[in-house]
């Protein structure tokens, strides 16, 4: 584990994120990280329930990067960067980047990523707390996306500890990369193994669906669509189903 962090084990709770946002709130120090055997009310992205039963990794890590809002977001394509490198050692199957925060293993849907942050000080957060939720040994069906877990995949049987370990070594020097240089730094890592580049891709947002090829990321971790129409839509949030693999 990097020095700055310091992990604290909980058997039961509702979620790791929503216990460490009232940490950052109430003045804990940048690493924090707290890791439950159990989440009651884990929660995914675009308030989505994350299934939390023994077995799998439920973490967070408090971090206070004094960034703006729109460059602290780009640190779940970090996370992703980390654990993506850790199961490509586990693993002989693929493994891939899907926008804008996923891990996919053979395809499949193995993580989940999410940020939340506050307590905006002179266009800064002050706080930021990665969510991160890893299948280790089992995995839930019936989402919106195909998924698996570590053992599935023909990886080793790692504890959450050794998982959540592994990870924070992965995390730790690509923290510091983009602390001095951005994620303008690691962009290009993100895309070499990124799923679905150059492809037909469907993004479903609130109240719309597009349609239209993957071509790029901004530096701002932006996904960019060029539509049939010849124009561009460049999107900050939303979901992305691949037609071509379904
Ligand atoms: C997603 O929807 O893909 C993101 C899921 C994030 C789940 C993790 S598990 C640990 C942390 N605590 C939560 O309540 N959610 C995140």
């Amino acid at each position: 584990m990097s020095p700055i962090f310091r992990a604290e084990r909980i058997a039961e709770i509702d979620s790791t994120n929503e216990a460490l946002k009232h940490r950052a709130i109430a003045g804990a120090e940048e690493g924090l990280v707290l890791r439950a055997d159990v989440q009651t009310a884990g929660r995914g992205r675009r308030g989505r329930h994350w299934v939390s039963e023994a077995g799998n990794l439920y973490m967070s890590v408090l971090l206070r990067p004094a960034k703006p809002p729109a460059m602290a977001a780009t640190l779940g394509f970090v996370v992703a960067i980390a654990l993506g490198r850790l199961l490509r050692a586990l693993v002989t199957v693929p493994v891939q980047h899907k926008w804008p925060n996923d891990v996919l293993v053979d395809g499949r849907k193995i993580s989940g990523i999410l940020l939340e942050s506050g307590g905006i000080v002179g266009g800064k957060v002050d706080w930021l707390v990665l969510g991160i939720g890893v299948n280790l040994h089992h995995h839930p069906e019936g989402g919106l996306y195909p998924t698996t877990d570590l053992v599935a995949a023909g990886g080793p049987s790692l504890t959450p500890d050794q998982a959540m370990d592994l990870l924070l070594g992965e995390f730790g020097p690509l923290y510091e990369v983009w602390l001095r240089s951005g994620f303008g730094a690691l962009r290009a890592d993100w895309l070499a193994h990124c799923s679905g580049l150059g492809e037909n891709v469907v993004a479903r947002l609130e109240r719309e669906e597009i349609v239209g090829r993957f071509e790029d990321i901004d530096p701002d971790g932006t996904l960019v669509l060029a539509l049939a129409d010849g124009s561009r839509r460049c999107l900050a949030a939303g979901d992305i189903f691949m037609p071509a693999r379904s």
